[in-house]
């Protein structure tokens, strides 16, 4: 029914727990054979049949006739881009969003990753598109609203220097892969609908932090490919939560941390 947030049992929760995992453990696997020279259409090939191997199913596949397995965003495009024979080069930033559907439910998460040694600007951007999901997971409490989300994450994002995309929001998900609430990355207007979050609520948050304008465009062509309107970088991370009485449980939490995004500090020493 339009205008209700499901709230899941226990069960179900388990459930969607079963694909979130899978789809982190995806998302690892990628940051672990990311190199320089790689084409998007290789990581498309590695979460397509990791997903298969696993008895899941890549969510993006033929949704609403997108045509790949994965959303693969290099540099200024913001999200939703299609894997394609492009070489990644040293110094790109490239977000990878894996989805799985295993028995029934969804699970989606992201991440930036760094090919090569990142530019300055390019660990800005990141960097703060990484700490903005932390600080959206940080106010995800049952009586809290859905909007405390965005608000918290545009306050920190805008006083490093960036913007908040406002075109794209966080979704509901479980046995569909977008459901309500709408996750706005920055802060509703007045008027806006701004529902509580109560446990049981399933929501992923996902913020594109942009280095200039929050301003995006859709490629003409392939109606998918979201550019920054200004061409400068843009960075997202994404997990999928579920509201408990005293905070969240991030169910596409990581066994272990990113290879190419978290630690680079670590990486660049070790050469
Ligand atoms: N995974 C994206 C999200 O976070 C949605 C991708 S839709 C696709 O909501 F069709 F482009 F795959
Ligand atoms: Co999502
Ligand atoms: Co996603």
């Amino acid at each position: 029914m339009a205008g209700v947030i499901e709230i899941k049992s226990a069960r179900e929760i388990d459930d969607l727990r079963a694909s979130c995992q899978m789809a982190a453990e995806t998302l690892l696997m990628v940051g672990e054979q990311l190199r320089p020279g790689m084409t998007t259409d290789e990581i498309n090939t590695l979460v397509h049949e990791d997903t298969i191997r696993r008895g899941a199913i890549p969510s993006p596949l033929n949704y609403h006739g997108f045509p790949k397995s994965v959303c693969t965003s290099v540099n200024d495009i913001v999200c939703h881009g299609i894997p394609s024979a492009q070489k990644l080069r040293p110094g790109d930033i490239i977000n990878v969003d894996v989805t799985t559907l295993f028995n029934g439910y969804h699970g989606d998460t992201s991440a930036t990753f760094y090919v090569g040694e990142p530019s300055a600007e390019a660990r800005l951007v990141t960097e703060v598109a990484r700490k903005s999901l932390e600080v959206g997971i940080a106010v995800v409490k049952d009586g809290a609203r859905i909007g405390d989300i965005g608000a918290a994450i545009q306050e920190y994002a805008e006083k490093q220097g960036c913007s908040v995309v406002r075109d794209f929001v966080g979704h509901g998900i479980g046995r569909k892969f977008h459901t309500e609430p709408q996750v706005p990355h920055y802060k509703p207007g007045r008027d806006a609908a701004n529902p509580r979050m109560r446990s049981g609520m399933a929501f992923t948050i996902e913020p594109m932090i942009n280095l200039g304008t929050w301003e995006v465009d859709v490629d003409p062509k392939d109606k998918w490919t979201v550019r920054t309107r200004d061409r400068r970088l843009s960075a997202q991370f994404e997990h999928t939560i579920v509201v408990t009485r005293t905070g969240c449980e991030v169910l596409t939490r990581r066994a272990r941390p990113l290879a190419n995004s978290e630690n680079i500090d670590l990486l660049l020493a070790n050469g």
